[in-house]
């Protein structure tokens, strides 16, 4: 069962990156069509295609109604992230410098913004029924994320930032695309109108624990598979789990230490580097990480719980709780 339910994935993952691989980009001009190449090709773990597959599969035998569409969540992710490097200034993503780092950021602007249109022509290509609910569903998920990113931009600089309010930030930020894949999927294979709206549900939940891993992975990952800077977060004074949860639970003198740290600039590699060991000190002294892995665990039962109670075939549910329990592990 454990094997068929690896294979499965496997196959589905082979799938979008076939259908990836075809995409093709005029040649020229290279410095608006080779980020785009290059973005595709540097690997990516593809959830949120597989998603939408696997959401698809919960209600039809076939998942080939849903393939355009998540080609078009995972071209408007990979969007999202080249955008997002300039404004976190990254200069590493899947192991590779970004997009805006070897093209610069106008270059970076643009190629983002073809791949954005380009999103949209492979989430039209599904069937008509369900064409304007996909459409609607993608365009308000699309403008949340738009709306959780300036919350991250404007949240970098406010002393304080309540756990609540961050919560609402990394719903829309992440957790809206991981429900519009969700939802879409199973829109495309035929899901009612109020399974639909559960399978947003179910998502949101998911890509809230997405992200709250990824906060954790950004400070404490050890492993060369995530691909990007190590302590990149603590670096741009980035409000995360980990530094809002610190905020709240430290006392008068620990916080001020914190502020003063998180107000710091350091000009120097040296300077930087000691900014981010001492702040995941004092993370790991509040055994913050521990509370980051409850709160993570938390928001995948919640998920789970809520995936259980949409009516749909069987196995195709087991296979989609397989992927959830896989992703609750990762590591990178
Ligand atoms: C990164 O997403 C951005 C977040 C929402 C945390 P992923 O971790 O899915 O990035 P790739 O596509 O696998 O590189
Ligand atoms: C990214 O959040 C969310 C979106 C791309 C919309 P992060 O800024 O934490 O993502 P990474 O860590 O750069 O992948
Ligand atoms: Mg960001
Ligand atoms: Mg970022
Ligand atoms: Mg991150």
């Amino acid at each position: 069962m454990h094997h068929k339910y690896a294979a499965h994935i496997h196959y589905l993952r082979q799938k979008v990156e076939k259908e990836l691989e075809e995409i093709s980009f005029p040649e020229r001009p290279g410095n608006l069509y080779n980020p785009l190449v290059y973005s595709l090709s540097a690997g990516g773990k593809r959830i949120r295609p597989l998603l939408v597959l696997l959401a698809c599969e919960l209600f039809a035998r076939k998942n080939n109604l849903s393939l355009y569409p998540a080609i078009g969540i995972e071209l408007f992710h990979n969007f999202t992230l080249i955008h997002d490097d300039i404004m976190d200034e990254a200069d590493i993503r899947r192991n590779r410098k970004t997009v805006y780092k070897k093209w610069g950021r106008n270059s970076a602007i643009l190629s983002g913004d073809v791949m954005l249109v380009r999103a949209y022509d492979y989430l039209c290509r599904c069937k008509k029924e369900v064409l304007p609910e996909v459409l609607k569903t993608f365009s308000d998920a699309a403008v949340r994320v738009c709306e959780g990113q300036q919350l991250d931009m404007e949240f970098e600089k406010k002393e304080e930032v309540s756990l609540r309010e961050y919560l609402g930030m990394v719903s829309r930020k992440t957790g809206a695309l991981v429900a519009a894949s969700l939802k879409i999927g199973g829109l495309t294979g035929g899901a009612t109108a109020g399974a639909a709206e559960r399978l947003w549900e179910t998502g949101n939940n998911l890509g809230i624990a997405f992200q709250l891993q990824d906060d954790y992975l950004d400070t404490f990952s050890t492993g060369m598979k995530f691909g990007k800077k190590i302590g990149g977060d603590i670096m741009s004074n980035k409000k995360t789990f980990l530094s809002v949860t610190a905020m709240e639970l430290a006392s008068g003198k620990e916080k001020q230490r914190m502020k003063n740290l998180y107000s710091g600039y350091y000009s120097s590699r040296a300077g930087r580097n000691k900014k981010i060991e001492t702040i995941t000190g004092i993370f790991r002294e509040m055994e913050i990480d521990k509370r980051a892995t409850e709160y993570i665990n938390r928001y995948y039962n919640k998920c789970l719980s809520l995936l259980y109670k949409i009516p749909a075939r069987s196995r195709s549910s087991e296979t989609l709780r397989h992927f959830i329990d896989d992703l609750r592990k990762r590591k990178s």
